[in-house]
């Protein structure tokens, strides 16, 4: 069985003292489903967040990662470094990362090979952007990021791949996906998953929504059969909020 996961990504928000708010207020949430439950600080504050969630529900990501070990990266972090502090899972790939970083499928690539080769989790984002969508490319965009990023590994990679479907234009904008086209989209990449890896593959791989993902829509966007949870933005960074798209499957 694939796994549920809600993962909250906190992107440039939060300093210290914000971060320890929030992380007490999840501290006091319930958890009434089995999803996995994630949250990425700004890496500032990881180990301050992994040290007050040890031992909890609660899994504390990165949002990013270079793909080099160490060395002459000024501001970069790795994936050892990550490691060290207790951070086993990375989002990679994200849409702001690629729209205001320049990152590309082919950087994308090594860093989901770094992470990999270090026993990481990754959460790989991808999706198109309006523009696709009005001309009808929203499939083949998506389904070359897949292809350009993730398709040089080898099927047991998959083990630590998480992929999630973020349509750009949903991001940050409060137009969400319908539940119909995520499902679409979502069906659309595990079929590609299956073209190349086989079903078995496919079925085992949890693919998450994101984009404007809020209480109100989540148990609809949950219902679908190919989405296994969501990524949240805006919505995670209120404690309710977040634990009840948590508890929406
Ligand atoms: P919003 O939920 O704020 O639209 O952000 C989605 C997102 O980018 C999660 O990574």
């Amino acid at each position: 069985m694939r796994k549920q996961i809600v993962a909250g990504n906190w992107k440039m928000n939060n300093d210290l003292a914000q971060t320890e708010a929030l992380i007490s207020a999840l501290k006091n949430q319930t958890k009434t489903t089995d999803a996995e439950v994630m949250i990425a600080p700004t890496a500032t504050n990881l180990w301050q967040a992994y040290n007050a969630l040890k031992g909890t529900q609660i899994e504390v990501i990165a949002q990013n990662m270079h793909f080099a070990e160490n060395g002459a990266y000024t501001g970069e972090i790795s994936a050892s470094m990550l490691k060290s502090i207790g951070v086993n899972t990375v989002i990679l790939g994200h849409s702001e990362r690629r729209e205001y970083f320049n990152e590309t499928d082919e950087l994308l690539a090594k860093k989901v090979d770094a992470a990999l080769a270090k026993g990481m989790r990754v959460i790989f984002c991808f999706g198109e952007e309006l523009a696709d969508r009005k001309a009808g490319k929203e499939e083949a965009v998506v389904g070359s990021q897949i292809k350009n990023a993730l398709f040089h590994l080898n099927a047991a990679a998959f083990q630590n791949i998480v992929l999630a479907y973020e349509p750009v234009w949903a991001i940050g904008t409060g137009e969400t996906a319908s539940p119909e086209q995520a499902q679409d989209m979502h069906a659309f990449i595990r079929a590609t998953l299956a073209d190349k890896y086989g079903n078995d593959i496919a079925d085992e791989v949890s693919i998450l929504y994101g984009g404007s993902v809020k209480p109100a829509n989540a148990e609809e966007i949950f219902s679908k059969p190919d989405v296994d949870g969501g990524l949240i933005g805006g919505a995670a960074l209120n404690a309710d909020d977040f634990f009840a798209i948590v508890n929406a499957f």
